[in-house]
């Protein structure tokens, strides 16, 4: 009988769970044997797994978080961390491995297959930045949360008339930012992706829209492209708006994913597995595109990039007067 194993390594994100289920109950029902490896890659370097059944996975699907931890790991960057890793699923009889993470999560899934380990990677972070895929596994969800928490924060905004900088994730990816923002009828969204002039876009953009009588205003900054509490300072100074800033942090990253999030798990979940049933099948990414399940070796999904819709973008700011 086949062994496979499934991990979560990297930012957590809300569907992980669901992923986990959706790979366990697949390769269960295909004959075949599951590990679960805790703590991530960590976890694969010490042999920390748990034997899973049926029922390791009840009552998962509605939690945040993940049941097998996340870490990240600064041994298995390197060579002897994955010769390590490599050798462990030598002795634990692991053929094949789900990891369920980010990008940084599937460079070691393909630096371990370059050891003799199949890994499949399963999209999972809010960041929505793996390029292959429209939707990685908890962005919606992580969208909703900032959705809401904004919506109560513009309720005080406009009692008050401030105007309210709010910070959300996106190190390096303005996903959240642009399409919350949208959601949320930002006045300005700032991302990474595209070059902004704070003095246009956010000082005489207010300036614009106080003069048609508007009141109050929310920006919303992607994590990495300025300082939320820099920011509202200078725009109470210039704007003579009171401003404050609100940095919605990790709130982003926890709760019960949403219908779409535990969806789209279920059906990675389930693909990832089945894919690994196949001898002949070698390492990949899963993506959904265009609301189809499917996959892609994995240097050559590495080797993409997406980027945000400028239109889009563009759009935004056009509609937020
Ligand atoms: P994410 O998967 O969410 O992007 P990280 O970038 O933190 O998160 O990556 C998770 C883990 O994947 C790291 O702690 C490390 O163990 C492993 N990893 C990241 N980049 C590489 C790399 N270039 N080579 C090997 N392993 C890597
Ligand atoms: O999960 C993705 C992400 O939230 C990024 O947007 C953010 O920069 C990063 O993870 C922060 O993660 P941590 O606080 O765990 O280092």
């Amino acid at each position: 009988m086949k062994t496979i194993g499934v991990l979560t390594s990297g930012g957590d994100a809300p569907g992980m769970n669901a992923a986990v289920r959706a790979v366990v109950r697949t390769a269960l029902e295909n004959d075949m044997r599951v590990l679960g490896v805790m703590n991530g890659y960590d976890g694969l370097m010490n042999g920390e797994v748990i034997e899973m059944n049926l029922r390791s996975v009840s009552n998962i699907i509605q939690r945040g978080g993940t049941i097998l931890h996340s870490a990240r790991s600064e041994e298995f960057k390197t060579q002897r961390g994955q010769e390590k890793a490599a050798e462990m699923c030598r002795r634990l009889g692991i053929e094949g491995l789900v990891v369920i993470g980010g990008d940084g999560s599937f460079k070691g899934a393909q630096a371990l297959s370059k050891y003799g380990v199949n890994c499949v990677g399963v999209p999972g972070t809010i960041d929505n930045d793996i390029a292959c895929t429209d939707y990685t596994i908890g962005y919606d969800t992580a969208m909703n949360t900032v959705m809401e928490m904004v919506d109560r924060v513009r309720d005080t905004t406009e009692s008050h008339s401030r105007c309210s900088v709010i910070e959300v994730m996106g190190r390096s990816a303005g996903y959240i930012a642009l399409y919350a923002g949208i959601a949320v009828g930002a006045t300005t969204i700032l991302v990474p992706e595209f070059e902004y002039d704070f003095e246009l876009d956010v000082i005489d953009k207010m300036r614009k829209t106080i003069s048609t009588g508007k009141r109050h205003f929310v920006v919303i900054v992607a994590e990495g492209c300025g300082n939320a509490t820099e920011m509202a300072k200078l725009i109470q100074e210039k704007t003579g708006v009171e401003s404050r800033a609100t940095i919605l942090g990790h709130v982003q990253r926890g709760g019960s994913p949403t219908v779409r999030d535990r969806v789209l798990a279920s059906r990675m979940g389930n693909y990832a597995a089945r894919f690994l049933r196949d001898e002949s099948n070698k390492s990949c990414v899963v993506a959904v595109r265009e609301d189809e399940i499917v996959s892609f070796p994995i240097d050559e999904a590495l080797a993409m990039t997406k980027t945000l819709d400028l239109d889009t973008y563009r759009m935004a700011h056009e509609i937020s007067i």
